[in-house]
């Protein structure tokens, strides 16, 4: 279910151009609208460091079960992987990471960066 919700989230943000302007009407919210401009640079690297990398790094010396395929190195990766961190980690009742410890506000940034920045960056 909160899987579902994150996705149908994602997609309906998915890449916008131009940030809504106040001019606009507010009819169909746009969790984007007052999104920071975020990336891998200013956010995603040392968020996933953080909080992530500890079990998902490539070089993790105990993954606790991470699979091998869910590495979160470089930005090409956390991107590809980015509707599962979403799903998972920016959703309204989180699995990710296990144990917590994520800011609401972090998971919000989580969700600007992949949900609302620009892909691949
Ligand atoms: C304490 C170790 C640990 C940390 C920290 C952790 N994970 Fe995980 N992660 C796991 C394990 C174990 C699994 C596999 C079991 C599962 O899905 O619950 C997993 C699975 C996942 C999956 C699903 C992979 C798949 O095959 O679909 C995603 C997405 C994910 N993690 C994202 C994250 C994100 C994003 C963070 C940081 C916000 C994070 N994880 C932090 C241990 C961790």
């Amino acid at each position: 279910m909160v899987l579902v919700l994150a996705l149908t989230a994602c997609t309906v943000t998915q890449p916008t151009e131009t940030a809504a302007t106040d001019s606009e009407d507010h009819e169909t919210a746009d969790p984007c609208a007052d999104a920071a401009i975020l990336d891998w640079d200013n956010f995603g690297h040392g968020f996933v460091i953080e909080h992530c990398n500890g079990c998902h790094a490539a070089t993790a010396r105990d993954r606790h079960g991470a699979p091998l395929d869910h590495t979160y190195d470089t930005v090409e990766e956390a991107w590809t992987h980015a509707d599962g961190i979403l799903a998972l980690a920016a959703s309204d009742s989180p699995s990710m990471p296990p144990r917590g410890g994520v800011s609401d506000d972090d998971r919000v940034r989580l969700f600007w960066w992949l949900g609302c920045g620009t892909t691949g960056r």
